[in-house]
């Protein structure tokens, strides 16, 4: 019986075909109004990029990287063969960092921790500029380093190294930093520190995550999208740019290469109807969404993202538990279960509190074909207090579980089949079946397939992603697949033309082939 009451609460989470087919068109809808004007659910904001790479690229550069969890540092040497090195330190940031009472606060944490790596990983560049300053020497332009500046929120870029944030997003909250440049208040703490670094481009995790797919897997036709499924979620992608109306209809317009007649978008798609026209909205998400520090908004991300899919979870296991007509985690199930106590939750459970089941937990249940899913059971009983749970407990919570990261995974396909349908991409060719291309770049952790196997070079719709979701959750991909084969305009053949590939450390690389580009803008006489 608690199988039963555990389907229907599942089923509360399907989003069959037909949905997924009025979403892709609201999806394509608010993709071209945001490309005409400001102020819209989809942002498109232009970056200002205007090239991917091909893998040629050449040079040693510095990236930071502030995502959803972590704050890295890196130097990136390029090879100019499609592959590079990299050099890193990553650090969780400090909670009291997201909701400092000043940006200030958080941008010098991130100066000292790039003196840190300096001191660490560049040090004879490091004392060399320090010598230099101290005697009244004035460091050469070709010793300062550019950086590659990769900040994970919405941002309103006016050039390649300026852009004001928008909103926060992803639990951060600091009001200060609102409409402010957030490159500006990074350079003024490099400076203080007197580092010798620039910071020469402002890159979204998404575009960066975009660049890096080009450089280390250019194909024939260039990488369409980066997108990233991890605490966040989001999608940049390659966008004709005389559609971006909004941008080459200004009157300052210009402020960028147009030779490529292409500009790369981010469409800061977590905020996707957010007026909920055609997104699932169950009693879970309603909740959830109360309660977030920024109710209405990134609605979209809050139904697909690591940072809310083990709330959902949690609300719906919540709502079992205060039903006195549902079995779950009480006694009547211990009849099947091996170990001989009696079920018990911990008063200090985290399923009692907000945010309390982590998304590693939904990865856990998918991916657990253990006897009598032991490994759930240990897992709820050593990370969520809750002792002897059943069998039939366990596959309770697998089976909700599973619902919520399916659905998560349908709706990361409904962006991505109107990223692939709004490029025209799949209109250029009729597929031919030859021998796939090698891989250049190997797959990593779950993401399984690069390709369909059986689909020319030339065909293939190049999509990048990264992030914590899509790398550990088993079967993400699949489910967006089976998705995309359910949209109308794409169907088994188009479906089969899209390879997905994981951009490792994609960001960092990314930010540092930006910051190559516009360092050459920058110094002409390189
Ligand atoms: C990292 C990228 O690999 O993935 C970050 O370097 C990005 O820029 C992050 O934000 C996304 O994944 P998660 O799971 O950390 O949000
Ligand atoms: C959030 C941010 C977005 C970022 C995404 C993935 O949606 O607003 O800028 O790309 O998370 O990290």
């Amino acid at each position: 019986a608690l199988a039963e009451q555990a389907k229907k609460v599942a089923a509360e989470f399907d989003f069959p075909k037909e949905n997924v087919n009025k979403a892709v068109k609201e999806f394509l809808r608010e993709m071209s109004e945001g490309l005409e004007k400001d102020g819209t659910e989809l942002s498109q904001i232009p970056t200002y990029v205007t090239a991917v790479p091909n893998g040629t690229e050449k040079g040693l550069y510095m990236a930071v990287d502030l995502g959803g969890t972590n704050f890295r540092v890196c130097s990136i040497q390029l090879h100019g063969n499609t592959t590079f090195s990299l050099t890193q330190s990553k650090v969780a940031i400090p909670r009291e960092l997201m909701v400092a009472k000043t940006s200030k606060e958080l941008f010098s944490f991130l100066a000292k921790q790039i003196e840190a790596f300096l001191k660490t990983h560049h040090e004879e560049h490091y004392f060399h500029h320090i010598r230099r300053r101290n005697t009244g020497g004035q460091t050469k332009e070709e010793e300062i380093f550019n950086l590659g500046f990769t900040f994970s929120f919405p941002v309103q870029q006016v050039g390649i190294n300026k852009g004001m944030l928008m909103r926060w997003t992803k639990g951060f909250d600091i009001p200060d930093a609102i409409g402010k440049d957030v490159c500006a208040l990074l350079q003024v703490e490099i400076d203080e520190l007197n580092l010798p670094v620039r910071v020469a481009a402002l890159v979204n995790d998404t575009v960066g995550t975009l660049m890096a797919r080009s450089y280390t897997s250019p194909g024939k036709t260039g990488t369409l999208l980066g997108s990233i499924f991890g605490t966040g979620t989001n999608g940049a992608y390659v966008e004709k740019l005389d559609k971006i109306t909004k941008l080459v209809n200004k009157k300052d317009a210009g402020n960028y290469d147009n030779s490529t007649g292409e500009m790369v978008v981010n469409t800061e798609w977590g905020s996707f109807d957010n007026s909920l026209r055609t997104l699932p909205n169950t009693a879970y998400d309603i909740e959830l969404d109360e309660k977030s520090v920024n109710p209405g908004i990134q609605m979209f991300e809050k139904r697909i993202s690591g940072m809310f899919l083990g709330e959902i979870l949690r609300l719906a296991l919540v709502k079992l538990l205060h039903d006195p007509k549902v079995s779950l985690f009480k006694d009547e199930n211990s009849a099947t279960n091996d170990i001989s106590s009696t079920t018990t939750i911990a008063v200090d459970s985290p399923i009692w509190k907000q945010w309390g089941i982590d998304t590693s937990l939904l990865s856990i249940c998918a991916g657990d074909d253990s006897h009598g899913l032991r490994i759930t059971r240990q897992t709820l009983d050593k990370d969520y207090g809750i002792s002897a749970a059943s069998a039939e407990d366990a596959e309770a919570v697998k089976i909700i579980a599973g619902a919520v990261g399916k659905r998560a995974a349908r709706l990361a396909a409904v962006a991505i089949a109107a990223v692939v349908l709004q490029s025209g991409r799949l209109d250029t060719a009729n597929p031919a079946t030859t021998e796939q291309k090698e891989n250049i770049s190997p797959p990593r952790g779950n993401v399984q397939s690069e390709g369909r196997g059986e689909v020319r070079e030339e065909d293939v719709i190049d999509i990048g992603v990264d992030g914590s979701l899509v790398e550990f959750y088993p079967d993400f991909e699949e489910h967006i697949r089976a998705a995309l084969r359910e949209v109308e305009q794409i169907g088994e053949q188009g479906e089969k033309r899209v390879r997905i590939g994981i951009a490792k450390d994609g960001s960092g690389v990314g930010a540092a082939l930006i910051a190559l580009v516009a360092g050459k803008v920058a110094s002409p006489q390189q």
